[in-house]
Protein backbone atom coordinates (compact mmCIF):
# COMPACT_ATOMS: atom_id res chain seq x y z
CA UNK A 1 0.00 0.00 0.00
CA UNK A 2 1.26 3.27 -1.08
CA UNK A 3 0.17 6.58 0.76
CA UNK A 4 0.64 9.54 -0.85
CA UNK A 5 -0.22 12.52 0.63
CA UNK A 6 -0.83 15.84 -1.59
CA UNK A 7 -1.54 19.61 0.10
CA UNK A 8 -4.63 20.23 -0.39
CA UNK A 9 -7.85 17.97 -2.00
CA UNK A 10 -7.94 19.87 -5.37
CA UNK A 11 -3.74 18.56 -5.62
CA UNK A 12 -5.32 14.86 -4.21
CA UNK A 13 -7.75 14.57 -6.88
CA UNK A 14 -5.47 15.85 -9.41
CA UNK A 15 -3.04 13.02 -8.76
CA UNK A 16 -6.25 10.39 -8.68
CA UNK A 17 -7.49 11.83 -12.43
CA UNK A 18 -3.65 11.78 -13.67
CA UNK A 19 -3.37 8.16 -12.39
CA UNK A 20 -6.68 7.33 -14.13
CA UNK A 21 -5.79 8.59 -17.18
CA UNK A 22 -2.43 7.43 -17.54
CA UNK A 23 -4.16 3.78 -17.04
CA UNK A 24 -6.29 4.14 -19.64
CA UNK A 25 -3.71 5.67 -21.84
CA UNK A 26 -1.61 2.29 -21.09
CA UNK A 27 -4.54 -0.25 -21.86
CA UNK A 28 -7.27 1.76 -24.09
CA UNK A 29 -9.86 -1.30 -23.34
CA UNK A 30 -9.49 -0.71 -19.58
CA UNK A 31 -12.16 -2.32 -17.51
CA UNK A 32 -12.67 0.36 -14.89
CA UNK A 33 -13.92 0.21 -11.64
CA UNK A 34 -15.81 3.79 -10.34
CA UNK A 35 -17.31 5.00 -7.52
CA UNK A 36 -19.58 7.73 -6.70
CA UNK A 37 -19.75 10.00 -3.76
CA UNK A 38 -18.80 13.81 -3.15
CA UNK A 39 -15.46 13.27 -2.87
CA UNK A 40 -15.34 11.65 -6.88
CA UNK A 41 -16.80 14.90 -8.22
CA UNK A 42 -13.94 16.70 -8.81
CA UNK A 43 -11.96 13.91 -9.84
CA UNK A 44 -14.26 13.33 -12.42
CA UNK A 45 -14.37 17.31 -12.68
CA UNK A 46 -10.50 16.73 -13.61
CA UNK A 47 -10.72 13.31 -16.21
CA UNK A 48 -13.57 15.43 -17.98
CA UNK A 49 -11.17 18.35 -18.44
CA UNK A 50 -8.14 16.33 -19.70
CA UNK A 51 -10.54 14.53 -21.84
CA UNK A 52 -11.21 17.70 -23.55
CA UNK A 53 -7.67 18.67 -23.92
CA UNK A 54 -7.26 15.27 -25.72
CA UNK A 55 -5.09 13.44 -23.14
CA UNK A 56 -7.32 10.61 -23.03
CA UNK A 57 -9.39 8.32 -25.21
CA UNK A 58 -11.96 6.56 -23.32
CA UNK A 59 -13.73 4.96 -26.48
CA UNK A 60 -12.35 1.44 -26.20
CA UNK A 61 -13.05 1.33 -21.99
CA UNK A 62 -15.44 -0.15 -20.10
CA UNK A 63 -16.61 -0.09 -16.97
CA UNK A 64 -18.40 -1.48 -13.32
CA UNK A 65 -19.74 0.63 -10.68
CA UNK A 66 -19.19 -0.51 -7.10
CA UNK A 67 -22.63 -0.09 -6.05
CA UNK A 68 -26.61 1.20 -6.57
CA UNK A 69 -29.48 1.84 -3.93
CA UNK A 70 -32.38 -1.04 -4.34
CA UNK A 71 -35.50 0.66 -5.30
CA UNK A 72 -34.27 3.78 -7.40
CA UNK A 73 -34.97 3.66 -11.24
CA UNK A 74 -31.84 4.28 -13.40
CA UNK A 75 -33.22 7.51 -14.38
CA UNK A 76 -33.97 8.87 -11.18
CA UNK A 77 -31.53 11.93 -10.19
CA UNK A 78 -30.80 10.07 -6.99
CA UNK A 79 -29.63 7.00 -8.08
CA UNK A 80 -25.89 6.15 -9.00
CA UNK A 81 -26.41 5.60 -12.41
CA UNK A 82 -27.83 9.31 -12.85
CA UNK A 83 -24.43 10.34 -11.22
CA UNK A 84 -22.20 8.66 -13.23
CA UNK A 85 -23.88 9.98 -16.35
CA UNK A 86 -23.66 13.60 -15.26
CA UNK A 87 -20.56 13.43 -13.62
CA UNK A 88 -18.46 11.42 -16.01
CA UNK A 89 -20.33 9.39 -18.86
CA UNK A 90 -22.63 12.11 -21.08
CA UNK A 91 -18.90 14.55 -20.47
CA UNK A 92 -16.32 12.03 -22.30
CA UNK A 93 -16.60 9.44 -25.28
CA UNK A 94 -17.08 6.08 -23.24
CA UNK A 95 -19.87 3.84 -24.94
CA UNK A 96 -22.65 3.71 -22.85
CA UNK A 97 -23.30 0.36 -23.76
CA UNK A 98 -19.48 -0.72 -21.98
CA UNK A 99 -20.76 1.20 -18.87
CA UNK A 100 -22.06 -0.89 -16.07
CA UNK A 101 -24.12 -0.18 -12.85
CA UNK A 102 -25.81 -2.88 -10.59
CA UNK A 103 -29.79 -2.50 -11.25
CA UNK A 104 -31.71 -1.66 -7.91
CA UNK A 105 -34.55 -2.20 -9.64
CA UNK A 106 -33.98 -5.46 -10.63
CA UNK A 107 -36.78 -7.78 -9.43
CA UNK A 108 -34.61 -11.03 -8.05
CA UNK A 109 -32.10 -8.81 -6.60
CA UNK A 110 -29.68 -12.48 -5.78
CA UNK A 111 -29.82 -12.74 -9.24
CA UNK A 112 -28.66 -9.20 -10.18
CA UNK A 113 -25.80 -9.18 -7.82
CA UNK A 114 -25.02 -12.69 -8.98
CA UNK A 115 -25.05 -11.69 -12.80
CA UNK A 116 -23.15 -8.62 -11.95
CA UNK A 117 -20.01 -10.34 -10.59
CA UNK A 118 -20.58 -12.89 -13.29
CA UNK A 119 -20.35 -9.76 -15.56
CA UNK A 120 -16.90 -8.17 -13.97
CA UNK A 121 -15.17 -11.93 -14.05
CA UNK A 122 -16.22 -11.88 -18.08
CA UNK A 123 -14.82 -8.78 -18.64
CA UNK A 124 -11.35 -10.39 -17.07
CA UNK A 125 -11.74 -8.19 -14.06
CA UNK A 126 -11.10 -4.86 -13.08
CA UNK A 127 -7.99 -3.24 -13.74
CA UNK A 128 -8.25 0.02 -12.14
CA UNK A 129 -11.00 1.14 -9.25
CA UNK A 130 -11.26 3.93 -7.86
CA UNK A 131 -12.65 4.06 -3.98
CA UNK A 132 -13.69 6.57 -1.59
CA UNK A 133 -14.29 5.58 2.39
CA UNK A 134 -17.57 6.19 4.45
CA UNK A 135 -17.27 7.67 8.00
CA UNK A 136 -18.39 4.28 9.46
CA UNK A 137 -15.01 2.78 6.88
CA UNK A 138 -16.89 1.30 4.28
CA UNK A 139 -15.90 0.89 0.72
CA UNK A 140 -18.85 0.61 -1.75
CA UNK A 141 -21.30 0.16 0.89
CA UNK A 142 -19.20 -2.96 2.32
CA UNK A 143 -20.96 -1.40 6.17
CA UNK A 144 -19.24 -2.67 8.87
CA UNK A 145 -19.28 -6.32 9.74
CA UNK A 146 -19.10 -7.29 5.41
CA UNK A 147 -17.08 -10.20 5.41
CA UNK A 148 -13.54 -9.72 3.53
CA UNK A 149 -14.79 -12.44 1.73
CA UNK A 150 -18.33 -11.08 0.82
CA UNK A 151 -19.02 -10.77 -3.65
CA UNK A 152 -21.53 -8.37 -4.76
CA UNK A 153 -24.28 -8.99 -3.01
CA UNK A 154 -27.39 -6.37 -0.82
CA UNK A 155 -26.37 -4.65 2.08
CA UNK A 156 -28.64 -3.02 4.57
CA UNK A 157 -27.03 0.46 4.92
CA UNK A 158 -26.01 1.28 9.09
CA UNK A 159 -27.21 4.27 10.40
CA UNK A 160 -23.95 6.14 9.81
CA UNK A 161 -24.28 6.08 6.12
CA UNK A 162 -27.73 6.87 6.07
CA UNK A 163 -27.13 10.21 8.39
CA UNK A 164 -24.43 11.19 6.42
CA UNK A 165 -26.50 10.32 2.03
CA UNK A 166 -29.83 11.41 3.49
CA UNK A 167 -29.08 15.06 3.13
CA UNK A 168 -28.35 14.38 -0.69
CA UNK A 169 -31.93 13.37 -0.90
CA UNK A 170 -34.74 16.01 -1.92
CA UNK A 171 -36.70 14.51 1.38
CA UNK A 172 -34.46 12.10 3.70
CA UNK A 173 -37.55 10.09 3.92
CA UNK A 174 -36.55 8.93 0.10
CA UNK A 175 -33.09 7.42 1.01
CA UNK A 176 -33.39 3.73 0.19
CA UNK A 177 -31.72 1.74 3.26
CA UNK A 178 -30.98 -1.18 0.96
CA UNK A 179 -28.18 -1.46 -1.69
CA UNK A 180 -26.12 -3.74 -4.08
CA UNK A 181 -22.66 -3.34 -3.97
CA UNK A 182 -19.75 -5.18 -4.77
CA UNK A 183 -18.44 -6.85 -1.81
CA UNK A 184 -14.98 -6.73 -0.52
CA UNK A 185 -13.26 -9.75 -2.21
CA UNK A 186 -14.92 -8.32 -5.36
CA UNK A 187 -12.72 -5.05 -4.25
CA UNK A 188 -9.68 -7.48 -3.57
CA UNK A 189 -9.91 -9.21 -6.82
CA UNK A 190 -9.32 -5.82 -8.56
CA UNK A 191 -5.57 -5.34 -10.20
CA UNK A 192 -4.85 -1.82 -8.96
CA UNK A 193 -7.09 0.42 -6.48
CA UNK A 194 -6.74 4.19 -5.43
CA UNK A 195 -8.47 5.18 -2.49
CA UNK A 196 -9.03 9.04 -2.41
CA UNK A 197 -9.86 10.82 0.73
CA UNK A 198 -10.44 14.36 1.69
CA UNK A 199 -10.97 16.94 4.16
CA UNK A 200 -10.63 16.41 8.24
CA UNK A 201 -13.45 14.57 8.62
CA UNK A 202 -11.98 11.43 7.42
CA UNK A 203 -8.25 11.58 9.29
CA UNK A 204 -9.98 9.18 12.04
CA UNK A 205 -11.40 6.31 10.02
CA UNK A 206 -8.53 6.56 7.40
CA UNK A 207 -5.86 6.44 10.48
CA UNK A 208 -7.71 3.27 11.47
CA UNK A 209 -8.17 1.79 7.83
CA UNK A 210 -4.45 2.16 6.77
CA UNK A 211 -3.07 1.91 10.38
CA UNK A 212 -5.12 -0.03 12.23
CA UNK A 213 -5.31 -3.92 12.36
CA UNK A 214 -7.59 -5.51 9.84
CA UNK A 215 -11.05 -5.65 11.22
CA UNK A 216 -14.60 -6.31 9.44
CA UNK A 217 -15.88 -3.50 11.66
CA UNK A 218 -13.91 -1.33 9.03
CA UNK A 219 -14.17 -2.65 5.80
CA UNK A 220 -10.98 -0.64 4.26
CA UNK A 221 -9.11 -1.92 6.54
CA UNK A 222 -9.46 -5.12 4.36
CA UNK A 223 -7.19 -2.91 1.33
CA UNK A 224 -3.89 -3.31 3.59
CA UNK A 225 -4.22 -7.09 1.80
CA UNK A 226 -4.70 -5.84 -1.83
CA UNK A 227 -1.62 -6.10 -3.85
CA UNK A 228 -1.67 -3.00 -5.38
CA UNK A 229 -3.90 -0.53 -4.06
CA UNK A 230 -2.76 3.66 -3.39
CA UNK A 231 -4.35 5.64 -1.30
CA UNK A 232 -4.49 9.54 -1.79
CA UNK A 233 -5.21 12.01 0.73
CA UNK A 234 -4.65 15.59 1.65
CA UNK A 235 -2.89 17.16 4.51
CA UNK A 236 -6.39 17.32 6.30
CA UNK A 237 -7.16 13.55 5.91
CA UNK A 238 -3.86 12.42 6.99
CA UNK A 239 -3.30 14.15 9.65
CA UNK A 240 -3.70 10.82 12.63
CA UNK A 241 -1.54 9.18 10.34
CA UNK A 242 1.65 8.17 12.74
CA UNK A 243 4.04 6.76 10.00
CA UNK A 244 3.54 9.89 8.26
CA UNK A 245 7.66 10.30 7.26
CA UNK A 246 7.70 7.46 5.67
CA UNK A 247 5.03 7.44 3.24
CA UNK A 248 6.48 10.84 2.15
CA UNK A 249 10.36 9.39 2.00
CA UNK A 250 8.71 6.34 -0.33
CA UNK A 251 6.84 8.69 -2.29
CA UNK A 252 9.78 11.22 -2.71
CA UNK A 253 12.29 8.68 -3.27
CA UNK A 254 10.55 5.70 -5.61
CA UNK A 255 10.51 6.43 -9.39
CA UNK A 256 7.19 5.27 -9.40
CA UNK A 257 6.27 8.43 -8.03
CA UNK A 258 8.98 10.61 -9.79
CA UNK A 259 6.78 11.87 -12.48
CA UNK A 260 4.34 13.48 -9.49
CA UNK A 261 6.71 15.14 -7.69
C1 LIG B 1 -19.85 5.38 -3.63
C2 LIG B 1 -19.33 4.51 -2.60
C3 LIG B 1 -19.05 4.99 -1.22
C4 LIG B 1 -18.40 6.38 -1.15
C5 LIG B 1 -18.20 6.80 0.30
C6 LIG B 1 -17.61 8.19 0.43
O1 LIG B 1 -20.05 4.68 -4.85
O2 LIG B 1 -19.15 3.40 -2.88
O3 LIG B 1 -18.24 4.05 -0.57
O4 LIG B 1 -17.18 6.36 -1.81
O5 LIG B 1 -19.42 6.75 0.99
O6 LIG B 1 -18.54 9.12 -0.02
P1 LIG B 1 -18.19 10.67 -0.03
O7 LIG B 1 -17.18 10.86 -1.07
O8 LIG B 1 -19.51 11.32 -0.40
O9 LIG B 1 -17.71 11.02 1.33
Amino acid sequence: MDIIIRKDADAAADLVAKLTINAVNAKPALTLGLATGRTMEIVYDKIVEMHKAGKVDFSKASSFNLDEYIGLEPTDENSYRAYMNKFLFDRVNIDKSKTNVPLGMAKDVQAECKRYEDAINASGGIDFQLLGIGMNGHIGFNEPMSSFSSLTSAKLLNEATIKVNEKLFPNPEMMPRKAITMGVKTILNTKKTVLLATGESKAEIIAQAVEGPMRASCTASALQMHPDCIVVLDEAAAKNLKMRDYYDFIFNNSNEWAEFR
